[in-house]
């Protein structure tokens, strides 16, 4: 489509119900009250000139370019500032108006350099648009004064750059970045002609407290603050509207192109998740798709001591179709499995877990989730009747208390975060006034951000969650905070009574587990007046929650206390998952669970698999399959053979590196989907090559639920999307598939998924996104779900009883790891390691407190040996007190780490989530790698070979385009 340019309103929509009617230019319009004059011309289709306005953010009035003459004021009013009134009759274009426009814009342009044919923003700066628009043909003052033509840009940012001497000190990028980044990075120093705009303390770009989340660069109207891939390859021409491929925000996107070129990626302003505003992997990181180490032609090889052998697509597919025949006549049915991607279209997951449902004939079928969410999965479906969040992104602006439990935001989910700090600045500075508790053995920066503090910070030792919850509940419950209104309408009120007995036992009370949890009794007991009292109450949580061996007692807590509370199905409460993955939620509501077909409905219901085995033709197994762990293991004991991993890691992902690889070496055929010869990879027999999220058509559903398309933007430099790659491989097994679209497996997900009904192709084409439940009842989808009722009836209440990890500390172990992300870098680093965001986290650092590093005698900086039961590795220390004195803390986004060769093999009781964030760890200076390190490091050089190269892979270079 031709490049799509949103219409800019100038300042943002009124909220206000009650409308006011107005003439402008002789034209009748109503518009809410509150209004500026410029929006409200603008939404009867006239643009006033602006230079300083736009509608991300408040007017801020300092161009003077934007007057109007309104009948019975003196003088021309900026219509920016000016709010509508009942009655008022404007002009917006009088001869005394262009004379004054005239005047601003040459005072403009006298300190600016006239270089327009050779700047790289021509044709899309407002500044020259502005010009146009006012008519200004000559400038009457020379360059002899002084001006700023001579300043040196910032280059320091990899992303933009910042060229001073073209800047008109409008002050959009110091409001885009307090406003809707919330990071409150630039200012503009000095006064009058010698104010300019400074990062942080005037330090360059890259240096300073900058996130480098673009929000400055979009709202920038000249060509100051510009991306550097515009400057280098031109400006775009056509964009094609898509959905981020990072994280489960789900932020919209312009991939704005030159042929078939990305030149860059704009946050699009009718994405429903992010409104425009997008974080640094969305905004920039995208240049891995056309990464020198990307494999594009299929490889297969008889052991992982050979090299590769590049082959054609019919040779791989025809391989890897008579090895999993060949393995399931030997072994058996079960012998062989696969595991779907979270990374990839729904549709493509679908198709996965239909190749084995149908094609392998068994359930042996996981995703990643089984590592972060499917406690989620558990445990909201056990309290609620679905394995999903209950609100929309959106919701938060009517949240007054927010707790933030195990979960990172302003790292992991950056732009929902945004959103967050702008609910939670006081209402003086314009934000929302919401009260926020963060639960979190890190001091996370939430807990304290420029104009956004916490009101508790509950720093609980790791694996303490369901303590420190059932801790909250017994003070709601004793204290008489409970909403038994709420209760006796909505939930089962026997189970209500016993839990509530249970919770009030005095061994659950703050005094009581404080030694245990390490939370000062009075702090958590505030915190839960706080949540249980201060209004619509909402908790935010992530992996922190999850990943335990009580990940989903400890989402069931949470649910308990939300129904507790009544904070629960109505805008600005409940119970949201911050979902890590771009298309994690998909890939669990698309069946990718053993145990589950789509829509989480059981194998063994007959009903369900019913309709499955009609339309496909074949009968599918009542029992459920194995889940990842379970098939490594039964490869260990060899009787499990061969595996299909379409775009996950599982080698760097899951927990205690050492078993996934001896489960992978014990395989006869491990097939591997992916853009990167991956970690796993490394144990691979068939390599296919993937397609990026730019190259392909399919739809991503996010943490809110919400479906959005991903659209085709260049074709698959591999030569084929990944569901096409499926088909081909299920055709060969015998078990034949014809999808000519992905539309048309959409189709089939909704005839087969009650809450995907209604959910089509067109129908996300004409809405833009829909949240599911999409079907006749709800025919657009639901933003907030159980405002009726609860899914499954009655809200049912379980008691939480804490049962401490076996996972513990000692004499030889006694630090507690835990582990988690960082901004720049994305899960196993795949995709951001091979960009420019290296420039900030180029390893993974062991965080130590100070207390912690001096009694082992660790300097800042220092090699440390991380030394687990599992397993040991070796990292540079940062010494930090942002971890409490015993926690540990590291990211797991570099194989030359692999933190995951320490995290152990303990697992969530119902779910088998590992417990990722409690390792009973040592550490001590090192002076070299670990014996797994070398061996490692080693073996994947070997694994690495392509045939006819003497060494380590070098594949095919990529041209931008090719
Ligand atoms: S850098 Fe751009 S947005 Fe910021 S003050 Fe200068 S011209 Fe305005
Ligand atoms: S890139 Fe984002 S964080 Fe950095 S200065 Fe601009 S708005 Fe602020
Ligand atoms: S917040 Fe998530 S979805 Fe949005 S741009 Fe960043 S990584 Fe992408
Ligand atoms: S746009 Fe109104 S004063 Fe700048």
């Amino acid at each position: 489509m031709p490049l799509v340019r949103e219409i800019d309103y100038g300042t943002p929509a009124s909220k206000a119900e009650a409308t006011v009617a107005l003439t402008i230019d002789g034209q009748a319009v109503t518009v809410p009250a509150g209004t500026s004059v410029m929006r409200a011309a603008q939404e009867m289709g006239t643009t006033i000139p602006r230079l300083c306005a736009t509608d991300m953010m408040d007017a801020f009035g300092s161009c003077r370019l934007c007057l109007v003459e309104i009948e019975g004021r003196a003088g021309a009013p900026a219509s920016c500032t000016t709010p509508v009134a009942e009655g008022m009759v404007v002009h917006t274009q009088t001869p005394k108006l262009a004379k004054l426009r005239k005047g601003v814009m040459e005072l403009y342009i006298s300190d600016h350099p006239l270089d327009c044919l050779t700047c790289a923003a021509n044709g899309d700066c407002e500044l020259q648009d502005m010009a146009g628009a006012v008519g200004l043909r000559e400038v009457r003052y020379g360059y002899q004064g002084e001006n700023h033509l001579d300043e040196a840009k910032d280059e320091s940012n990899p992303y933009f750059t910042y060229d001073p001497s073209k800047c008109i000190v409008c002050s959009r990028c110091v409001r885009a970045c307090d406003e809707v980044q919330g990071t409150f990075a630039l200012t503009i120093a000095g006064r009058g002609f010698a104010s300019r705009v400074s990062a942080s303390q005037s330090e360059p770009f890259l240096d300073s407290e900058c996130v480098s989340c673009g929000a400055c660069v979009q709202a920038c109207p000249t060509a100051t603050l510009t991306e550097k891939s515009v400057i280098e390859i031109g400006t775009p021409e056509h964009s094609v509207i898509t959905t981020c491929a990072y994280c489960g925000v789900g932020c919209a996107f312009k991939a704005e192109m030159r042929g078939e070129e990305l030149v860059r990626m704009v946050p699009y302003k009718d994405g429903a998740a992010n409104h425009g505003h997008s974080c640094v992997k969305g905004r920039f990181a995208w240049g891995y798709a056309a990464h020198k180490e990307r494999i594009l032609n299929p490889m297969i090889r008889a052991s992982t001591a050979e090299p590769w052998r590049e082959v054609s697509w019919e040779e791989a597919i025809a391989h890897t179709a008579a090895e999993f025949k060949r393995i399931q006549a030997k072994y058996g049915r079960q012998a062989v499995g696969g595991v779907t991607s979270s990374r990839c279209t729904n549709e493509e997951t679908f198709l996965v877990q239909k190749l084995i449902r149908a094609g392998f004939g068994n359930n042996n079928v996981d995703t990643c989730a089984r590592v972060c969410h499917s406690p989620t999965g558990y445990g909201l479906k056990t309290t609620f009747g679905t394995s999903a969040g209950t609100q929309d992104f959106d919701t938060v602006e009517h949240v007054d208390v927010a707790v933030i439990i195990g979960a990172n935001p302003t790292d992991a989910h950056p732009v929902f975060a945004s959103r967050l700090k702008q609910q939670l600045r006081p209402r003086e500075e314009g934000g929302g006034g919401a009260r926020l508790i963060v639960i979190d053995p890190r001091r996370t920066e939430l807990v304290r951000t420029p104009h956004v503090h916490a009101d508790h910070h509950l720093a609980l030792r790791p694996g303490t969650n369901v303590a420190v919850l059932t801790a909250m509940a017994h003070v709601i419950v004793t204290e008489g905070l409970a909403d038994e209104a709420f209760v006796r309408e909505r939930c089962d009120w026997d189970e209500y009574r016993d839990w509530a007995a249970f919770v009030a036992e005095p061994r659950h009370s703050p005094e009581a587990t404080e030694p245990l949890t390490g939370v000062p009794a009075d702090e958590l007991r505030a915190a839960a007046r706080l949540y249980a009292t201060g209004g619509n109450a909402a908790i935010y949580y992530g992996l922190g929650v999850t990943e335990h061996s009580q990940g989903s007692t400890a989402v069931i807590a949470i649910a308990n206390l939300a129904m507790a509370t009544g904070n629960i199905g109505k805008p600005g409460v409940g119970v949201n998952p911050l979902r890590g993955q771009n298309n994690v939620q998909g890939s669990c509501d698309m069946g990718s669970f053993p145990h589950e077909l789509s829509g989480y409905r059981h194998v063994a219901d007959d009903t369900a698999r019913t309709m499955f085995e009609e339309l496909w033709g074949v009968d599918i197994d009542p029992e459920p399959g194995m889940r990842i762990n379970n098939m490594l293991d039964a490869a260990v004991e060899g009787a499990f053979k061969g595996m299909y991993i379409q775009g996950e890691d599982i080698m760097q992902s899951d927990p205690n590196t050492s078993h996934v690889a001896a489960g992978l070496e014990a395989m006869e055929c491990v097939v591997v989907q992916d853009l990167f010869l991956s970690e796993t990879a490394a144990y691979a027999h068939v390599f296919l090559p993937g397609s990026t999220f730019l190259e392909k058509n399919g739809t991503f559903t996010n943490a809110e639920r919400r479906i959005q398309l991903v659209r085709k933007a260049m074709a698959p430099k591999n030569g084929y999307e990944d569901w096409e790659v499926t088909q081909l491989l299920s055709n060969a097994l015998g078990y034949p598939m014809a999808y000519g679209h992905p539309a048309e497996i959409m189709d089939e997900i909704a005839r087969l998924t009650p809450t995907f009904a209604g959910v089509s192709f067109d129908l996300l084409e004409k809405v833009g996104s829909v949240q599911w439940p999409c079907n006749q009842v709800q025919p657009t989808g639901t933003p907030v779900m159980h405002m009726a009722g609860f899914v499954r009836g009655r809200g049912k209440f379980v008691v939480t009883e804490y049962i401490p990890t076996d996972e513990k500390t000692g004499p030889r172990f006694p630090l507690l790891l835990t582990t988690g992300r960082i901004l720049s870098q994305y899960n196993v680093g795949a995709q951001t390691r091979r960009t420019a965001n290296v420039v900030w986290h180029d390893e993974d650092v062991l965080e130590i407190h100070p207390h912690d590093a001096e009694v082992r005698g660790v300097r800042d900086g220092d090699w440390v040996k991380l030394q687990s039961r599992a397993g040991a590795t070796t990292l540079r220390a940062q010494i930090t007190d942002r971890v409490s004195p015993g926690v540990v803390y590291t990211t797991f986004h570099h194989p030359a780490t692999q933190a995951n060769v320490v995290t152990t093999d303990y697992s969530d009781w119902a779910t088998n989530c590992p417990e990722y964030k409690v390792t009973a760890v040592q550490v001590a200076v090192s002076n070299g790698p670990s014996e797994w390190q070398e061996r490692y490091g080693d073996f994947v050089t070997r694994s690495r070979r392509i045939a006819e190269e003497p060494k380590v892979l070098e594949p095919k270079i990529l041209e931008p385009g090719e």
